[in-house]
């Protein structure tokens, strides 16, 4: 376990759930109105001033894209009611992960952030990642993204205990996953294919109780760095490759600081030292129960924080009542 962070021990880590809670009750009003726009917007929006409430000086360094293609929480944004003398905190965060599922009324929506010391975040351009997972308890470098994904579940098979064919692999469903989907069947693993929301689908492989033992495929790169922070929480593995689809991708890497394009990152190249992971449902999911409307204008939330330094996980449930 890393050391714990003084940095952190200042930010109210319980307080990281109020900002998720805002962000998922605002989003929730749009689940199902077929509209991902307005649903982001508004996880945005709230997202953006649950920050102010909180007593530290943070920095958006994963958010909803550059500062001239996102109006709020941009990469570089300052955010915190203490700028300038609260403790420096750099944060990644998704206030809707799950625009799509959001729209559709489909399930795993989240609003999620991680926040950990200046510098402890992979500042990871808006690409895809290569990914592949898998939860806590198998000999460190088990998996290897070098190596193919039979060789993978092979290595993994037989930490368990298991036959190849009784790994379960949870896959992004997407045409460009065809190939590994098939290489993964013909070896009589079980496919689980999530339509979006990769990143309940990584930490998916942390809880005995979804049967998935492994997550590989592309997703985005942030989500990668927001499933690590979780990882470093509760154990597991995971290692990222970018993937770039042309030069204008690689110049924004390296825009970021970036420089071997081709590297595999390990678990604490994307998230290092102490980290804060949190995230209240939007809709009913794998991690967490999405937010519900009861009688009288009440609402519920069901959230997770968790700290890497304590490996303590708080679930925690919310009733908030709507005023006026
Ligand atoms: P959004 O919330 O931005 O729509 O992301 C949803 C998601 O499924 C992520 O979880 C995943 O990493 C990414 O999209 C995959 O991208 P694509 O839909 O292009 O395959």
């Amino acid at each position: 376990m890393p050391e714990a962070s003084k940095v952190l021990d200042r930010v109210l880590v319980l307080e990281m759930v109020r900002v998720t809670e805002a962000a998922a009750i605002a989003a929730s009003q749009l689940v199902g109105r077929g509209d991902e726009k307005a649903a982001d917007h508004a996880a945005v929006e709230a997202m953006r001033k649950a920050f102010d409430t909180l007593y530290m000086d943070g920095t958006v360094v994963i958010g909803e894209g550059e500062r001239d293609e996102a109006p709020m929480l941009f990469i570089g944004e300052k955010v915190g009611g203490a700028p300038g003398r609260g403790p420096k905190i750099d944060i990644a965060l998704d206030p809707l992960e799950g625009t799509t599922i959001t729209a559709k009324a489909g399930p795993n929506a989240l609003a999620v952030l991680a926040a950990a010391e200046e510098g402890g975040l992979l500042n990871a351009p808006d690409v895809y990642m290569e990914k592949l997972a898998i939860g806590p308890g198998y000999p460190e470098d088990l998996i290897d993204l070098t190596k193919s994904p039979t060789e993978n579940v092979q290595a993994v098979a037989a930490a368990k205990g298991v036959k190849p064919e009784d790994i379960i692999v949870c896959v992004l469903d997407r045409p460009r996953h065809a190939g590994l989907i098939a290489e993964l069947r013909g070896i009589g693993c079980g496919v689980v294919l999530i339509g979006d929301g990769d990143v309940a689908g990584v930490i998916a492989v942390t809880d005995e109780n979804t049967t998935i033992d492994m997550y590989m495929g592309s997703g985005g790169a942030p989500e990668g760095v927001l499933a690590a922070a979780a990882l470093r929480c509760v154990g597991g593995q995971i290692q990222g490759r970018l993937l770039f689809r042309n030069d204008d991708e690689r110049a924004r890497a390296r825009k970021w600081g970036i420089e071997d394009l081709d590297k595999i990152y390990k678990l604490r190249d994307l998230a290092k030292g102490d980290c804060i992971f949190a995230a209240t449902g939007v809709t009913d999911g794998s991690l967490l129960a999405g937010v519900k409307r009861l009688k009288g204008g009440t609402m519920t939330t069901e959230s997770v924080v968790m700290r890497a330094s304590s490996g303590t996980v708080r679930w925690i449930k919310g009733e908030h009542r709507l005023h006026g």
